[in-house]
């Protein structure tokens, strides 16, 4: 846990350094008035943006945060303009919307899909996975807004799980999600599980062994690949 607790401080440096995130991001972070920019599985999610997103999509950012990192991304570099960004932390959405007045991108307060009106050719959500027990010996929950940002309930797929069950009415045919965790906190076995109970199926994966962050691109099962399981 020491060695854990080292890599984490000085990891947060990295992850809190405007510079770093200009030369990740394409675009200068406001003040880090919430804590470090981006984490393991940020990166990864803006790998996969400039794989699977072109300008002329619709793209949901679920969990924004309040640095709205990807949907910014996704506009200054990738030139999406039909951009949401979505945040069940008030505080967190309404820095978002203070700190980027100018860009287009509509940011709203919702938990999950609750105030999200339409449908999307992509949405994309670095997921709360963190375990509870977990989250709470490593430190990583300090305040009660740490828990609700990044804590995924007791085997980490609390949010996950109702992430997939109502994302089908907000995806356009042929849409695509891009579901990020890291494995290091939630396990390989249960984010599997509850995608395969879910209406969707992995169509790629994009997982970095070092970071143990992991993208899963999710297309919703039809009717005759449920009844080939
Ligand atoms: C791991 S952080 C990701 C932040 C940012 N998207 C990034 O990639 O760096 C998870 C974010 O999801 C938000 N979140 C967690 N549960 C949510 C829910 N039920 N509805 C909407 N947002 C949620 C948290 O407040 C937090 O900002």
């Amino acid at each position: 846990m020491k060695l854990y607790s080292l890599y984490l401080k000085y990891v947060s440096h990295l992850r809190s350094n405007p510079a770093i995130f200009r030369w990740l991001y394409g675009f200068t972070p406001p003040q880090t008035l919430w804590g470090q920019y981006w984490d393991w599985t940020t990166v990864t999610l803006r790998n996969c943006l400039r794989r699977y997103l072109k300008p002329e999509m619709t793209l949901l950012d679920m969990g924004c945060g309040p640095y709205a990192v990807l949907s910014r991304f996704a506009k200054e570099k990738l030139h999406c303009n039909a951009i949401t960004g979505a945040d069940h932390c008030h505080e967190l959405i309404e820095y978002a919307k203070e700190t980027d007045p100018d860009s287009g991108i509509e940011y709203v307060h919702s938990d999950l899909f609750e105030n999200i009106g339409g449908k999307f050719d992509l949405i994309i959500f670095n997921a709360p996975y963190i375990e509870s027990e977990k989250g709470t010996l490593r430190g990583l929950f300090p305040t009660e807004l740490d828990r609700k940002r990044f804590c995924g309930g007791k085997d980490g797929a609390a949010t996950v799980v109702r992430f997939l069950r109502d994302a089908p009415k907000y995806l356009e045919l042929e849409g695509k999600l891009l579901l990020g965790v890291n494995h290091y906190h939630i396990s390989r076995e249960v984010t599997q599980s509850v995608i395969f109970k879910s209406g969707f199926k992995t169509v790629a994966m994009h997982d970095n062994p070092l970071t143990r962050s992991c993208v899963y691109v999710l297309k919703e099962r039809k009717w005759r690949d449920v009844t080939s399981v």
